[in-house]
């Protein structure tokens, strides 16, 4: 294998990158954000290496959620509290009926940069470039905003910051207790959701009571306190990941500091391209989108690229075929992965195979199709003997009107409604509550495999 150094990636072919005019001010900009302090610790990004290694043996679940993009728009304490405390119902629920641990990544606190299908936007017989994500470009559909502007990344990574700063907050200070369930509850949660919320916060308002009069309790227990809440995003505007990698005093490795977990995303997957040299450098914990043009023999030696080593927990294959496709491409790819031994954390996005285009115009997702995928994905995995680890959605906390179904019954009339996405149609809080409910009885079938992998193991 080629030597990697922390620019190797520039001598690679780099797909969707955007070209900034002000080569200059670009450096500069970047040169600046190379002196910024880090994000996220080196300590904290094997922390959740180790949890993932969990995930790989059977032993915990997965769940990553949120935007498609974030936004400077959209950015708001609310928003942020909102998301949190959906992932946070999200995995209790899944929690209390599995039995099982839950690793908890937000897609937050940095996902911003977009790879578009088309690199043109037309609209009302103008073209204009594609809008890039918040960190490179701007919406508004003008030809000054579409010029992708390097400026932008100081706003970025200061709303990296403060969201990370305050889900830091919510996740150590107190309202991630497990006291505090009932207050996570959002207002506008449908009255089918919320009951069955109601009895597990029942549940758990039992256990805690019987804990305490054994002598522990939240105050005497930092389990009970709080909560381990990692970041994500994709890793695809590489001169901004390599100003955030820098080495980790302790180990000599290099950590990209932007996020805690970082993915190759399905259009910039190629073995011998930018984004894979990249990430098969640094030592987070990498996520790879799995897509229908996907090989088995492809996947494998992309597996042997970013994990070496076979170590547990480094790497996460994320499954995204569409709900009818699942049943064609991921039994081979299991089957190849196992055939190799290769130890990984195979998680099922169900949203980004299942886009259509409404006929009044939006891009949206029906709910039907999101629960399908999810359920062909845990069907397979039975049959293949491997482990569904691990979901990843594209959510928000906000009561918007972006995928239809679910138990409000969006219709594609309602979508212009409450339609708030940058890029694709997230799941709302109610339909993202449902999912859990929905996944958490396939997930009590997983118990079977992962007894099975455990004891192999043993
Ligand atoms: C995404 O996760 O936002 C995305 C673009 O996914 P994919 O690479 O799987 O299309
Ligand atoms: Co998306």
């Amino acid at each position: 294998m080629k030597k990697w150094s922390l620019n190797s990636w520039t001598k690679l072919p780099a797909k969707h990158l955007p070209v900034y005019q002000d080569k200059e001010e670009l450096d500069l900009v970047l040169s600046k954000i190379k002196k910024y302090p880090p994000l996220v610790f080196a300590g904290e990004t094997r922390s959740l290496k180790k949890s993932l290694a969990e995930v790989a043996e059977g032993k915990a679940f997965l769940l990553q959620g949120g935007d498609c993009a974030e936004s400077f728009a959209e950015f708001h304490p609310d928003n942020i509290r909102d998301t949190f405390k959906v992932l946070l119902q999200m995995s209790l629920v899944l929690t209390a009926s599995a039995s099982m641990p839950v690793v908890k990544v937000g897609r937050i606190a940095g996902q911003f940069s977009k790879p578009r299908s088309s690199a043109i936007e037309k609209k009302d017989g103008k073209e204009l470039p594609s809008y890039l994500g918040d960190n490179i470009n701007g919406m508004e559909f003008t030809e000054k905003a579409r010029i992708p502007d390097a400026k932008r990344l100081f706003r970025a990574y200061s709303q990296s910051a403060s969201t990370l700063n305050l889900l830091r907050a919510f996740s150590q200070g107190g309202f991630a207790d497990l006291r505090q369930v009932h207050l996570w509850n959002l207002g506008f949660i449908k009255d089918k959701t919320k009951g069955k919320y109601k009895e597990i916060e029942d549940k758990i308002s039992d256990a805690l009571a019987f804990m305490e009069a054994c002598g522990i309790n939240s105050d005497n227990n930092r389990r009970l306190r709080s909560v381990n809440f990692y970041t994500s995003h994709e890793a695809l505007l590489l001169p901004f990941e390599e100003s955030m990698t820098r080495i980790d005093s302790t180990t000599g490795e290099y950590h990209d500091t932007s996020a805690h977990f970082v993915w190759i995303g399905d259009r910039t997957r190629q073995p011998d391209g930018a984004h894979v040299e990249f990430c098969r450098g640094i030592k987070n914990p990498i996520g790879l989108k799995c897509g229908p043009t996907l090989k088995p023999d492809e996947l494998v030696n992309l597996c042997n690229i970013l994990n070496p080593e076979n170590e547990p927990g480094r790497l996460t294959l994320i499954s995204r075929f569409g709900a009818d496709n699942v049943d064609k491409y991921l039994p081979k790819l299991i089957k190849a992965v196992k055939k190799e031994g290769l130890k990984v954390v195979w998680s099922c996005d169900p949203m980004h195979g299942n886009t259509i285009k409404a006929a009044t115009g939006f891009k949206t997702r029906t709910f039907e199709s999101v629960l399908k995928e999810v359920k062909n994905f845990f069907a397979v995995s039975q049959a293949e003997g491997s482990y569904a680890g691990g979901l990843h959605v594209e959510m928000t906390g906000q009561d918007v009107t972006e995928c239809t179904g679910g138990a409000q019954k969006i219709s594609e009339n309602d979508l212009a409604n409450r339609y708030r996405t940058h890029c694709d149609p997230r799941l709302n809080a109610d339909q993202a509550l449902e999912l859990a409910f929905l996944i958490s009885e396939e997930i009590k079938k997983n118990s079977k495999i992962s007894n099975k992998i455990i004891q192999a193991a043993s």
